[in-house]
């Protein structure tokens, strides 16, 4: 079946007069945000996931996700226009459907496609002349032509023709208030002008700007080229952390000065390493795949090497510091302050803290840790291998600890409380304010000791 007339017609109307059904497979930090864009945009949306639990709670009417309000979710439930569901065979009535699957790394830093390939094989069982389907996922340059239009070919309807094809990467900033879903523009790439078209006019109803570019390929690097820039910029700023250490000089100090440039420079800060569901990943699909034309990029595995050594230089500043107090990192309790990959979120993906505390336990530290948006840490989410809860933050747990590492800087601490009660303080995120002689931070100078090496009187006080 190719060249029917009125396709691509049909389902422009319906996306205009917002008749169209929309769909989103995967419910996550990703998907879950943009149903509710398209359900508040007046599309009738179903999100599917095999994650029976997010799909019970979407139809409860409750969100799971910071960023997304239960009150948004529970008033579109109520008014039939957002539903969700395990089943696949609910995309034959979808007009329009999202992949927006997991791309994680396999543990060679290799693409692990799974999640994309069982989505689509989904999609490629209920696919029907007319039907939009758009890869979200970020992934490597060519996934969307080479991988996902093959599978769905295989039926016999024709991409750009019969059905259409595009890839729209996410640009989502989890616990971002200023950018959301709707106001970040979107960059669309489909396979033949129709499939741009038509994935621009979905997107057009619910986010702000629309960037179209010429070739679902584009739109992949598109992705891949924001991210490694950042992961690249960010192992730059640990390396210049790693020289001001060897320097005597302060980063923090630094980066703030040459942030006053007015043209030409771009502040970013150092820290205990790369965390996160895209920074520390997508740059090597990017590597994977240029390695296929045998090419090596650079940059992306020095950043990678710079970024995943972080841990252990926090580890190594955590031991120096207790060693200011005679003691050792083995027997010692560290309060590690922030175990989510970012400020003021819950998501410990990839978080450098887990690393930096599997190593502290497994050097022999007892370790202990701190985080407003983390209640509970099980077993098998961090290589230590044991359940961990929440300390609160109060004076007491604070003081109790040999040292206290900072390596997340949430905004609801009172980090002003924690330079008072704190015993010693590793501060990785430039947390504190200001020169104290019990804080130690990364990338600056350490505070004086006296001549025999005891720290001073308001050191240990
Ligand atoms: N989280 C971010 O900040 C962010 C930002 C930009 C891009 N991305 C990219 O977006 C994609 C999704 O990321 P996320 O953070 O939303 O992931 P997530 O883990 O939060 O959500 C993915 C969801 O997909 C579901 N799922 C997995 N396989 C499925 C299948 N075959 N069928 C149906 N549902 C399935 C999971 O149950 C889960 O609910 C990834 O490629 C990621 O790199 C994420």
């Amino acid at each position: 079946m190719t060249n029917e007339p009125g396709i691509p017609e049909g389902l422009h109307d319906k996306l205009e007069t917002r008749t169209a059904r929309a769909g989103v497979i995967g419910l996550g930090y990703v998907g879950l945000p943009l149903a509710v864009e398209f359900a508040r945009a007046g599309f009738r949306t179903t999100g599917i996931d095999l994650d029976r639990r997010k799909v019970d709670a979407v139809n409860q009417g409750t969100s799971y996700i910071p960023d997304v309000a239960t009150a948004d979710v529970a008033r579109l439930v109520a008014d039939g226009r957002l539903a969700a569901t395990t089943e696949f065979a609910v995309l034959a009535e979808l007009d329009t459907v999202n992949i927006c699957v997991p791309t994680p790394l396999r543990k060679t830093k290799d693409p692990d496609m799974s999640f994309i390939v069982s989505a689509v094989e989904q999609i490629a069982k209920y696919l029907h002349a007319g039907m939009l389907v758009v890869l979200e996922s970020t992934t490597y340059p060519g996934t969307t032509e080479e991988l996902v239009k093959p599978m769905l070919e295989a039926g016999g309807l024709k991409a750009g023709v019969d059905f259409f094809l595009a890839f729209s990467p996410e640009r989502v900033d989890p616990g971002n208030a200023a950018f959301n879903t709707r106001n970040v523009p979107k960059v669309v790439g489909g396979l033949g002008p129709e499939s741009t078209e038509l994935a621009s006019l979905l997107y057009g109803a619910a986010i702000e700007t629309i960037v179209p570019v010429s070739s679902p390929q584009t739109a992949e690097m598109v992705k891949l080229l924001e991210n490694t820039f950042r992961m690249v910029n960010i192992g730059l700023v640990n390396e210049i952390a790693l020289m001001c250490d060897r320097l005597g000089l302060d980063v923090w100090e630094v980066v703030k000065a040459a942030a006053t440039k007015p043209f030409g420079f771009m502040p970013f800060y150092p820290g205990p390493g790369l965390g996160g569901h895209c920074i520390p990943i997508d740059p090597f699909y990017l590597s994977w795949k240029a390695k296929q034309t045998g090419f090596d990029p650079r940059f992306i595995e020095l950043a990678g090497q710079i970024n995943g050594a972080m841990p252990h230089f926090v580890v190594d500043k955590i031991g120096d510091a207790l060693n200011r107090h005679r003691k050792a990192i083995n027997g010692s309790t560290v309060l590690v302050l922030g175990v989510a990959y970012k400020r003021d979120i819950d998501d410990m993906r990839e978080s450098p803290s887990l690393d930096v505390m599997a190593l502290l336990h497994q050097k022999g530290a007892t370790v202990r840790y701190a985080d407003p948006y983390v209640p509970t840490l099980a077993a098998r989410a961090w290589p230590g291998g044991i359940d961990l809860t929440t300390e609160l933050l109060t004076p007491e747990t604070i003081a109790a600890a040999d040292c206290v590492a900072i390596l997340t800087e949430h905004r609801t601490v009172d980090y002003a409380m924690v330079r008072r009660s704190a015993r010693l303080v590793v501060d990785t995120r430039n947390a504190i304010a200001g020169t104290h002689s019990h804080v130690i931070k990364l990338g600056a100078p350490a505070p004086a000791m006296t001549p025999d090496g005891a720290e001073t009187e308001e050191a240990v006080a």
